[in-house]
């Protein structure tokens, strides 16, 4: 680099992180940051502006990295520096080791893994407009720890099938496993918690899919839950995760605090529709229940969920709860899921999810009772409780500029935040509600109608602000012992 480049290196640092919308984002243009605090008397240079110190005392960048944006660490941050690990109470809250308590709030994001792989400015699912390639995943970050959300549900699974983590049994993509390694070392260095889902049951990546054909031939995806080949071959991959020793950090992913807890799998699903009764929603149940042993066979420290939407099984109590029972239907007690069953572990908490338009049932009798009665089923069960993804659309048929177009997708985020606050201040098992999810711009026609735009007045004048009193009012958890 010559002192030319340095300079102007400089310049744009100085400007960019001022300049973004308020937020200190240092864009990663031309890896700027980067090649200057690899290069030798430069680092110095910009340590003036307090922008590479950051780099300079964190364990650095893998010589190998696409990533080279880093924030300017000016903003102001609300997310406290927990310690150790975050795990459940005995009175079902959450709380790190010095027994803060820990609201599991914030947003899902999805194609991570590719954007911190380089692989695609704008892998699937990625909003246009989200700064490029890693830039995306840090600036998702400083939002997040000023914006009062200690936690991000990110997938460790491939979003599309050319990017799977497990290309075959056994056979690893490296570039996705550095860049795994990338997203929980800058987790570690923000402050944020990853709620690390393993596996699928939608895509063709780290899925129900992959395993049911590697070990069966077939596509038949009950296979998954079942087929002693099956659990072995998922068993081998997430051994692989959870005991990956990291490559920038040097800690075992087992190891890490970044990672707040495993998502064992997202959405499992029957595919034996009205053939899926109670013994079907049992195995499904029976699965997690094991796998979740078997997690906490190769690390101590982290908390177990499974990825359910949250349906109840034909035999629940619950089951009139569930999406469109009311008009007839039993699509929903026929997944195989059975939230009563599911969690019936104290390895596990529970968590569900909420996407009323996907599930084609908008009733406000539905919509008010999902949130209400899962809260009340997971008291019974003695369950902390996370509804770990929730959706709404806008709808794209008015235009962007008509407030119309959101009223709708307003209502229900209002209404869930109604709930989710008095239910997490008085005793309540509701610990924290996850949105799907940040992008931060408007999305074009090919985008994700549920998505929540960064700059939105949904994030900034109903989201934000809910999480940050959340999180104020926090304090001290209760049925906590200190451990350090
Ligand atoms: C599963 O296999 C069947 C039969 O070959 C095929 O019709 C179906 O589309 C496949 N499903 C998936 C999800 O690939
Ligand atoms: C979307 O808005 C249009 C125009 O107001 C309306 O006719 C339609 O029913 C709305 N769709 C949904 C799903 O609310």
């Amino acid at each position: 680099m010559t002192v030319g480049e340095a300079a102007g290196c400089l310049a744009l640092l100085v400007t960019s992180s001022s300049a973004v919308d308020g937020f200190g984002f240092v864009p990663e243009t031309g890896n700027c940051a980067y090649r200057i605090a690899m290069a030798g008397a430069a680092v110095l240079l910009a340590c003036v502006v307090a922008v590479c110190c950051t780099l300079a005392s964190g364990a650095g960048l893998s010589s190998t990295s696409v990533c080279g944006g880093i924030f300017a660490p000016t903003f102001n941050r609300a997310v406290p520096a927990y310690t150790g690990f975050i795990k459940p109470t005995s009175t079902f809250q959450f709380a790190d080791s010095s027994c803060q308590r820990v609201p599991i709030q914030g947003p899902n994001v999805w194609g991570w893994l590719e954007l911190a792989a380089g692989v695609q400015a704008n892998p699937p699912g990625v909003a246009d407009g989200i700064p490029a390639g890693c830039d995306g995943i840090t600036y998702v970050m400083s939002r997040m720890v000023q914006d009062g959300q200690p936690v991000a549900r990110v997938r460790f699974h491939g979003a599309s099938s050319d990017f799977a983590v497990e290309q075959s049994p056994g056979v690893y993509n490296e570039a996705a496993l550095k860049a795994l390694d990338y997203i929980v070392y800058r987790a570690g260095q923000y402050g944020v918690k990853l709620l690390a889902v393993l596996a699928d049951n939608w895509q063709k990546a780290d899925s129900t899919y992959n395993y049911a054909m590697w070990a069966t031939g077939t596509n038949q995806t009950d296979s998954f839950f079942a087929n002693p080949t099956a659990i072995g071959l998922y068993q081998n991959h997430i051994k692989q995760i959870i005991t990956r020793t990291n490559t920038i950090t040097g800690v075992k992913y087992s190891e890490d605090p970044a990672i707040f807890a495993w998502d064992l799998i997202n959405e499992p699903r029957s595919t034996q529709g009205s053939a899926c009764l109670q013994a079907c929603s049992q195995a499904i149940s029976t699965w997690g229940i094991n796998q979740a042993a078997f997690v906490r066979t190769l690390d101590a420290n982290h908390p177990i969920t499974v990825g359910t939407e949250g349906f109840w099984g034909v035999g629940s109590p619950y089951k009139q709860y569930n999406p469109s029972y009311s008009t007839g239907s039993l699509w929903s007690s026929t997944t195989g899921q059975d939230f009563d069953t599911q969690f019936l572990s104290a390895n596990l908490f529970a968590s569900y999810h909420y996407w009323p338009d996907l599930w084609g049932d908008v009733s406000t009798t539905f919509e008010t009772n999902w949130i209400a009665q899962h809260d009340a089923d997971a008291k019974t069960l003695g369950k902390a409780l996370v509804l770990s993804e929730f959706g709404k659309q806008y709808n794209n048929t008015i235009s962007p500029t008509d407030a119309a177009r959101t009223a709708a997708r307003q209502e229900i985020y209002d209404q869930i935040f109604k709930v989710y606050g008095p239910a997490y201040s008085t005793d309540n098992t509701l610990q924290g509600v996850m949105f799907w999810r940040f992008a931060n711009t408007p999305v074009n026609s090919g985008g994700d109608a549920n998505e929540v735009a960064g700059l939105d007045a949904l994030y900034t004048k109903t989201i934000a602000p809910a999480y940050l009193a959340i999180l104020k009012a926090s304090g001290t958890a209760t049925g906590c012992t200190k451990s350090g």
